[in-house]
């Protein structure tokens, strides 16, 4: 599963590379991308909310696979909630992203950080599974992929979690404002709004599936339980 970074890095995904370089590979915008300000102002002020909605998912001591880097403090939040105990692994396709996680959770020794693409297998079993805000960022066929894998890495008893964007209700000021946004500068977040998440892949189904939806609709939790038996 995990590779050196110079190895993964001829290995980026064309959809990254053509339509998020300036998001998330160029060393110019990822320090100010990540900064509180602006992590907050993207999600319309929502982003504490909902960092704080995911990581109350999981428990203290238990092993969480962090599904891609996420802007501002969202791994540290979820480490701290980890605790010592706890065991915390982010995995993201760039190499660029890993070495600036690595650098926010350098106080956190039982966090690690790697590169990999979880559009292939994961290759481990872990309690839990955070995916926030990825899959809105990736074409169908990547993003059937990486649910699959995903739903492949939870333990039985164990819990998948996805936080990311909704269809926002009729009346919801911020729609036209979002309808912009997607078709300029998110053009896969369409195809996920008009799929549900808990029903993307056959392997859905061993999951129990919980939803809820925050600010006029516009985001979502998404929280599957792999049945024991
Ligand atoms: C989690 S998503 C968006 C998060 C959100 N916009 C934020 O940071 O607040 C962005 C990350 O997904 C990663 N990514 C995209 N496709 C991936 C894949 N197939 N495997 C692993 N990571 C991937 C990108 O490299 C990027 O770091």
């Amino acid at each position: 599963m995990r590779e050196s970074s110079s190895a993964a890095a001829s290995k980026l995904p064309d959809y990254l590379r053509d339509t998020y370089t300036w998001a998330y590979l160029d060393h110019r915008t990822v320090p100010w991308l990540d900064s509180p300000v602006v992590v907050s102002a993207i999600l319309w002020g929502n982003a504490s909310r909902l960092m704080n909605r995911a990581v109350a998912e999981f428990e203290p001591g238990q092993r969480v696979l962090q599904a891609a880097a996420v802007y501002g403090d969202f791994s540290q939040r979820l480490a701290r909630r980890l605790g010592d105990s706890g065991q915390l692994t982010v995995l993201d396709v760039a190499p660029i992203q890993i070495a600036n996680t690595r650098r926010k959770l350098a106080g956190w020794p039982h966090a690690s950080a790697h590169v990999a693409d979880l559009a292939e297998p994961v290759g481990e079993v872990f309690n839990a599974v955070c995916c926030f805000f990825l899959l809105h960022e990736v074409p169908s066929h990547a993003r059937r992929l990486i649910v699959s894998n995903l739903l492949d890495a939870v333990e039985p008893g164990g819990r998948i979690v996805f936080v990311d964007y909704h269809q926002p209700r009729w009346w919801h000021p911020m729609r036209p404002v979002m309808a912009m946004v997607f078709r300029y500068l998110e053009p896969f977040a369409n195809s996920l709004l008009a799929d549900s998440i808990d029903r993307l892949v056959p392997e859905c189904a061993a999951f129990e599936w919980h939803k809820e939806t925050y600010f006029g609709g516009l985001y979502q939790k998404v929280v599957g339980v792999r049945r024991s038996a």
